[in-house]
């Protein structure tokens, strides 16, 4: 397939596209804006692929959305990532057929900076989706929009099956459900071949560090505090990130147009508890742990039934224990990575979520 990847420079975008350049022979577009969650590192592996086309440009910029759709004659490839600028001109080269579905990862995604700074999340979940949408329906292209099973709100006990209703909580869970209405109105109302995967907390390799996961491992590993919201009993339903992007491939390739499927992995666990694991797979010690003020409004249980997606013939493969081992050596092994994180902009914004500098 030719497939125009929105938000691909980001953790499950970047993983997406690794999977479908390496495991599909799938031509490849991403348009991302690069804010400071999207990364060209994170094409490290598959920047030369020439199936692989990268417009840096944001979703609710229709010329930018139109140059990633329909490509722009005339323009160099560019040399290398390092001359990716500003704009939507950053093409690195032309795809060679037209792209056949737009799958939507773009989004701004961390719940914390939803309640400082809202703006940013409703322009590019209203606005950007609206851009895309329309982009897809003057094109006749199948659209996937990724989401969240933060749209349903918390629960106490039991599990979200695709029609329980919609409660989102923050700004970035009411948002993204803005987002999801509007796709399926496209479907009702224009006919458009839209379907939304919702997944629950998603972790692996290339996460940037502000969320809970890669945020404890690489304080364990500094010897700094363990910032563990409340009394850390709230419970989240983990899946690996190369699970939720092979269930969104599923949905792309067998999902049928207007529904909605969820895509839950198989271990829930409370943070607490994710915490101390990290501890024992790091080596740091239990005094590192500091317990914080909660989040306003902190949901406290998700919990996914993918009765729906597994029907279609996927399932998760990787148990949260496995997993969770397997990140903490990538984060071990990668400080290429994350080096360049922690020691830049990421640092103030610990110091204003936190009241405290990292090491
Ligand atoms: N991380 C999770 O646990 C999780 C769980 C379920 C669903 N999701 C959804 O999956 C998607 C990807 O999440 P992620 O964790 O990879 O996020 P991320 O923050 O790592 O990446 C988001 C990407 O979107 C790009 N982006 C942001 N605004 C943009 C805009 N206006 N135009 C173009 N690009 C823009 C960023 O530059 C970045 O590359 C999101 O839609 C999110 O809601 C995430």
């Amino acid at each position: 397939m030719n497939i125009l990847v929105c938000g691909g420079a980001g953790f499950i975008g970047s993983t997406f596209v690794r999977q479908r350049l390496h495991e599909h022979g799938d031509e490849v577009t991403v348009l991302d804006k690069l804010t400071y969650a999207g990364r060209e590192q994170n094409f490290h592996d598959f920047a030369d692929d020439p199936a692989f086309r990268f417009v840096h440009g944001a979703i609710e910029d229709p010329e930018a959305v139109a140059s990633a759709l329909d490509g722009l004659d005339g323009l160099d490839g560019l040399d290398g990532l390092d001359g990716v600028d500003g704009g939507n001109g950053g093409v690195r080269a032309r795809a060679s057929g037209p792209v056949e579905a737009i799958v939507n990862f773009a989004a701004e995604t961390h719940v914390d900076r939803s309640i400082a700074e809202p703006d940013a999340f409703v322009k590019t979940h209203a606005l950007g989706t609206y851009v895309l949408l329309e982009a897809a329906r003057e094109r006749d292209l199948r659209y996937v929009q990724v989401s969240t099973d933060e749209v349903y709100g918390s629960i106490e006990v039991g599990t979200f099956t695709e029609s329980s209703p919609l409660q989102p909580s923050s700004p970035y869970s009411a948002t993204k459900t803005g987002a999801d209405l509007l796709v399926q109105s496209y479907f009702h109302t224009y006919g458009l071949p839209a379907t939304i995967v919702r997944g629950s907390n998603n972790y692996g390799p290339y996460q940037y560090p502000e969320k809970l996961i890669p945020l404890m491992v690489l304080n364990a590993l500094h010897g700094d505090a363990l910032p563990v919201y409340g009394d850390g009993q709230q419970v989240r339903n983990w899946i690996h990130s190369t699970d939720f992007a092979r269930a969104i491939g599923h949905v792309l390739a067998h999902g049928a147009p207007g529904e909605v499927y969820n895509a839950g992995g198989p271990d829930e666990q409370p943070n607490i508890d994710v915490v101390h694991r990290i501890i024992a797979l790091t080596g740091a010690s239990e005094d590192q742990i500091e317990h914080v003020t909660d989040r306003p409004g902190h949901d406290r249980r998700y919990s996914l039934s993918s009765e729906k997606v597994r029907a279609l013939g996927w399932e998760p493969s990787v148990r949260f224990e496995d997993g969770l081992a397997e990140t903490v050596t990538w984060y071990r092994e990668n400080a290429w990575w994350w080096e360049p994180i922690r020691s830049g902009d990421y640092r103030s914004y610990y110091e204003r979520q936190y009241g405290k500098a990292l090491s």
